[in-house]
Parts: C-alpha cells; sequence; structure tokens
C-alpha cells in the first residue's frame, strides 16, 4: 500500500491566482513520484477548476473534498453534497476535522451520517478523530473499513506534533488499515511517524500551502 498524503488547504489561499499557482506548483513536483498517492482537498469553488488542469496528467493526483453533506440534494442552503463531489470526479472527502467540529459544531451523529453518505457513493472517507470514542461514534453502524486520521487537537496548526511515542500508541489501538496522522507534521517529522509510528500516510494542514516544503516531505516519504 502506497502512503498516502493528503493536503489539506482549509480556508486557503483566498484568491483563485493563488489557488492555481500553488496547484500548478505541487503538480509538477510530483509528476516524477510513483510510490507516494497525493490528494489534494482545496476549498470546494476551486475544485472544478483546479480538477480541469489534469486532463492528460499521466501521473496519480486525486482530489477531495473537506466536508460534505448527508444528503444527496434539496433544501439545505449553503451545503454541497457527496454526489456533487462525485460529479466533479473527487474520490475522497475529510469527515469530521476537528476544525468543524469546534467551530461548525458538527456533533459525532452528523459525522456519522456523513461517513455513511460518502461511502454510499463509493467515495472514500477520510474520518478525523482525535479519541477512540470520536471513532467509535463515527463509525456506529459501519462495517467498511474506512481511512482514520488520527488528529489530536493539541497538535493542530500549533507547531507542536505530538510525539511518536504517543501517535504510535494511539496508531495500534486503532484497528483499521489505514491510519493517518496529522497534526503540525512538517519535512522534517514527516517520515518518523511512517517509519517508526506504523502510519500508512499523513494529513497535512499548514505545510501543504508551501509548494516546496509539501514536494520536499513527499520524496524523502517516496523514499522509504
Ligand atoms: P496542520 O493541520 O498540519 O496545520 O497542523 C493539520 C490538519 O488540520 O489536518
Amino acid at each position: 500500500m502506497k502512503p498516502l498524503i493528503v493536503a489539506n488547504w482549509k480556508c486557503n489561499p483566498v484568491t483563485i491566482k493563488e489557488a492555481k499557482q500553488l496547484f500548478n506548483s505541487v503538480a509538477k513536483g510530483i509528476k516524477n513520484i510513483k510510490n507516494v498517492e497525493t490528494v489534494i482537498c482545496p476549498p470546494f469553488v476551486y475544485l472544478p477548476i483546479l480538477k480541469q488542469k489534469t486532463k492528460g496528467f499521466s501521473f496519480a493526483l486525486s482530489f477531495g473534498g473537506q466536508s460534505c453533506f448527508w444528503e444527496e440534494k434539496g433544501a439545505f442552503t449553503g451545503e454541497i453534497s457527496p454526489k456533487m463531489l462525485k460529479d466533479l470526479g473527487v474520490k475522497y472527502v475529510i469527515i469530521g476535522h476537528s476544525e468543524r467540529r469546534k467551530y461548525l459544531k458538527e456533533t459525532d451523529e452528523m459525522i456519522n451520517k456523513k461517513t455513511k453518505a460518502v461511502l454510499l457513493l463509493g467515495l472514500k472517507p477520510i474520518l478525523c478523530i482525535e479519541n477512540l470514542s470520536q471513532l467509535k461514534a463515527g463509525l456506529r453502524g459501519i462495517s467498511e473499513k474506512v481511512i482514520i486520521a488520527y488528529e489530536p487537537v493539541f497538535a493542530i496548526g500549533t507547531g507542536k506534533p505530538c510525539s511518536i511515542v504517543r501517535a504510535k500508541k494511539m496508531r495500534k489501538s486503532i484497528k483499521y488499515p489505514r491510519v493517518l496522522y496529522g497534526g503540525s507534521v512538517n519535512s522534517q517529522n514527516a517520515k518518523n511517524y511512517i517509519l517508526e509510528g506504523g502510519f500508512q500516510g499523513l494529513l497535512i494542514g499548514g505545510v501543504s500551502l508551501n509548494s516546496q516544503e509539501f514536494l520536499k516531505m513527499i520524496r524523502d516519504i517516496e523514499k522509504i
């Protein structure tokens, strides 16, 4: 299984011009990468424009949504459905990110509904959790093996990554084949979560906005 590196751009950058620049620079750099799967999760509004750019690409670069709604369509102002994402060629959807739990008050129940909706359409959910109770609640009634992202809140966007020892312990207690680590990953510490921590990939926030550092990280991981 190739390591999965997921770039979560969050609410960045603020113009389509910058989004295109960032994307072009990342795409150029991963052209020759064969042993890492890279997923870009831009803000929804940039998805169709960036997806267009991948026509004719002969290398693996997938897209992900940063969230989605649980219904297919209807009177749900402001929401984006998994069906819309699928129609755009999106393959992955991040569900239950701690920023959505905190700022949008997403509950475990909502997250569980979203995960089910994403699976129903054949997309791959990346379920973000920070403890085992969120894992259990998010996966209630789901038997498929979804991708899990262990993201301890104290490590997200703080520059204070989780220690390998602690991350490794958590990895062992998540009995899923594909678990990513996320939280203050940079080009210095990235490899260790895979090599020592036992993770199958990474969820990257801040560093994914810096194409050079992001690419350095991917190249390092390819060498593992
Ligand atoms: P960070 O964010 O890499 O900026 O800490 C990770 C995340 O929120 O997924």
